[in-house]
């Protein structure tokens, strides 16, 4: 029987990293104690990052290195006691893609210590349509609940609406209850399908994507920020008193200028979300939440299925702005 199977490898050709389509084999997988037969991995805004070396950090830190940054599949082999053949598990960062090999491959080893039991709830597909993207939205969710903030308190800002975060960000608070209003580049295109996932307002990138003043009205009883630059300081400036900000991407700008303001006067938390090296009752925590919460019919809506051949192309778009929702990449298509 053939040992090899199909991944995407980054690796400096001619002195330049690229991502390429490779055959691999067993032997080229690190001695790790559980055995994954990979099911699906994703595109996330990471992805693009480590394919194209945009990122103010090295993504890759290491070459040759798997890419793919989540993956999902099931157990063949494990020399964990916690892990047997046949669990449905999944990986989301820790790593992968940058220090371990990651989810664009058909098959993997991993670490005992990355991994989490997919929800009964929830398919192999389903797991990566959430992905880290997903999973950073409901760590968004959980810091604006833990900080105590209720629907009736007001509006949540999601900006960066129509990516993979923001997606899942307002499929979440619509469901629980939360009035939701979307900041979009794409409001022409994408304003029906948002509200469609529980947005009840839709406003313009360029609405916050300036300088803002110091204080603006009070607006925003919490955010959750994906892209970074003006429009994080643009929401700090209009987030109510004693509000939250949850600030997790970057796709606007990584620096930002703000103003000790709102933070003196409104007491307004700006809470920094990583759901890369976030430990591991954190991640339970957020995967049993998404499998209560998520409405899976909403979700069905915001994700297409490429094959593993296509991720270059997609890490492409992503960059660019392109890709609506998410994409899930079938690793065996
Ligand atoms: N902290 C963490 O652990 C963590 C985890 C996951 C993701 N992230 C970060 O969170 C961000 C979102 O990730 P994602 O996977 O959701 O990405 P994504 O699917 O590409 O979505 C990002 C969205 O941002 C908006 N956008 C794109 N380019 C923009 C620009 N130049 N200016 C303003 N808005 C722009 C677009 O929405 P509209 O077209 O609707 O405006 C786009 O759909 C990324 O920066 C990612 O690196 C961080």
């Amino acid at each position: 029987m053939s040992d090899t199977f199909n991944a995407i490898v980054f690796d400096n050709i001619d002195d330049v990293k690229k991502g390429r389509l490779t055959e691999l084999t067993s032997a080229d997988l690190p001695d790790e104690k559980v055995h994954v037969d990979v099911a699906y991995s994703t595109v996330n805004f990471k992805d693009g990052l480590a394919m194209f070396e945009h990122s103010p950090v090295q993504i890759p830190q290491t070459m040759p290195l798997i890419g793919g940054i989540d993956l999902s599949g099931t157990v063949t082999e494990s020399a964990d006691s916690n892990w047997q053949a046949g669990d449905r598990v999944l990986v989301n960062g820790y790593g992968l893609s940058e220090r371990h090999d990651g989810g664009y491959a058909q098959k993997a080893r991993i670490n005992p210590d990355f991994i989490i039991r997919v929800p009964d709830a929830i398919s192999l597909e389903q797991a990566m349509a959430i992905g880290t993207a997903g999973y950073t939205a409901m760590l968004c969710v959980l810091a604006i609940e833990d900080h105590g903030v209720k629907p009736e308190d007001g509006k949540v800002l999601v900006t960066g609406a129509s990516g993979g975060v923001g997606t899942v960000a307002i499929n979440l608070l619509s469901a629980l209850g939360y009035e939701v209003v979307a900041s979009s580049g794409r409001v022409a295109e994408n304003g029906d399908f948002l509200k469609g996932l529980g947005a009840s307002e839709i406003i313009e990138r360029d609405e916050l994507a300036r300088d803002p003043k110091a204080m603006e009205a009070e607006t925003w009883s919490a955010v959750i920020d994906c892209v970074g630059g003006n429009t994080l300081a643009s929401a700090i400036a209009q987030t109510k008193y004693a509000g939250i900000v949850t600030m997790c991407g970057l796709t606007g700008g990584a620096d930002f200028k703000s103003s000790v303001i709102p933070f003196i006067l409104r007491g307004v938390k700006l809470a920094g979300i990583d759901s890369v090296m976030a430990p591991i009752e954190i991640r339970q925590r957020a995967w049993e939440r998404l499998a209560e919460i998520l409405d899976l019919n909403k979700l069905a809506e915001t994700y297409s299925v490429e094959p593993l051949e296509n991720v270059p192309d997609l890490a492409g778009k992503i960059l660019q702005g392109q890709v609506k929702g998410r994409v899930v990449i079938d690793v065996n298509a």
